[in-house]
């Protein structure tokens, strides 16, 4: 896997000007940045999750046949997370496979999703369940796209990136000394952290391409998060999701964590969410979390990073539901 690279817009603005390139946005990277698009041959899809499906995915196979791409054709994704899981998965699929470049415009896209080749889309309301493993041949990082970005997507990033410090040592505590600086976007704090976020994702990624074990552990905080952020209908940001998850599953099994490292992840995962845990009960954030995709064999699966390790703790829905009960209200 080729290891992202650190570039300025105007080396972007070079490559998707380049021989034989498709360049895939969204409707609000185009509306800031649209001089960046002058003259290269590009396809704009409607932003946001909703439209990350097997239509746009046809229309976008369509608009490449009719603006003469083929086989030698290299995709360039340029924006966040649904641009380029889409993208990606276009490219996997067009005319049996074309290479794609990922040009991450999120926080999150530039440490988490632009790396690992996981493409694909979400049909019938399900995520993620139509993909390919298919790697981009090069991921382009320039942080300059993040001037733009707004709070709320900042905060999405923070939330993995604090999921990444607590898989990492050194991650955290590069983190926890300045968490309140990364989430006011001070980015002399922000781009070293950021630096180390991507490169331990792709460490994982690099040992465990299609999911064996090692790969599982990227979903810390997402059992309760994924569950929550159904059942709170997405008013949230994901990563500020998957830091009341961090919250709520530290705290339903506080007893195998170490007094000083709980309160750690405490304060981490509260810098990045100050919102309170949303009045759902027990039952319901059980029933949710039993229907996720990842947890097939009926148990509901805990990943709990300990500091030296991280624990797979797997619960029956009745053991998972009394854990959540015992502590919901103090979250
Ligand atoms: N492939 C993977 O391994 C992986 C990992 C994690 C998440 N994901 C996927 O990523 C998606 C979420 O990604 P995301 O959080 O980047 O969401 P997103 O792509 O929806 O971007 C968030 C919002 O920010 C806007 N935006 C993008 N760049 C901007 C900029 N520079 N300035 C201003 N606005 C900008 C977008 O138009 C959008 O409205 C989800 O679909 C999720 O499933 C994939
Ligand atoms: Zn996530």
């Amino acid at each position: 896997m080729n290891k992202a690279e650190l570039i300025s817009i105007d080396e972007i603005k070079k490559v998707i000007n380049g021989d034989n390139v498709f360049v895939i946005t969204d409707t609000n990277v185009k509306a800031l940045y649209s001089s960046v698009f002058d003259g290269t041959r590009h396809a704009v899809i409607i932003a946001g999750e909703a439209n990350k499906n097997l239509e746009t995915v046809g229309r976008l196979i369509v608009e490449m046949v009719e603006k003469g791409c083929n086989r030698k054709t290299t995709v360039v994704a340029v924006g966040g997370g649904v641009v380029g899981d889409t993208a990606g998965y276009v490219a996997a699929s067009y005319m049996r496979g074309v290479k794609w470049i990922n040009v991450p415009t999120t926080l999150l896209a530039m440490v988490d999703s632009s790396i690992g080749g996981k493409t694909g889309v979400d049909v019938g309301g399900y995520k993620n369940v139509c993909g390919a493993f298919h790697l981009p041949v090069r991921v382009l990082i320039c942080r300059d796209w993040l001037a733009t970005l707004p709070d709320r997507e900042w905060l999405c990033g923070c939330g993995e990136m604090i999921k990444h410090a607590l898989l990492d040592e050194d991650i955290f505590k590069a983190t926890l000394p300045v968490i309140d600086k990364l989430v006011a976007r001070d980015m002399d704090v922000t781009a070293p952290l950021m630096e180390m976020s991507a490169r331990y994702k792709e460490s994982i990624v690099e040992a465990d391409f299609k999911e064996g074990g090692l790969r599982k552990r990227l979903n810390v905080g997402h059992t309760v998060g994924h569950a929550v952020e159904k059942l709170d209908n997405f008013r949230l940001s994901h990563g500020q999701y998957v830091a009341l998850g961090i919250v709520a599953e530290a705290t339903m099994l506080k007893n195998e964590l170490d007094i000083n490292r709980y309160n750690d992840v405490i304060r981490l995962a509260h810098a990045v969410t100050t919102d309170a845990f949303p009045k759902l009960t027990s039952e319901e954030i059980t029933e949710a979390s039993k229907a996720d995709k990842k947890n097939g064999s009926g148990e509901i699966v805990i990943m709990l990073p300990t500091g030296n390790d991280v624990k797979e703790i797997a619960l029956t829905p009745d053991e998972f539901k009394e854990k959540l009960e015992a502590c919901i209200y103090d979250l």
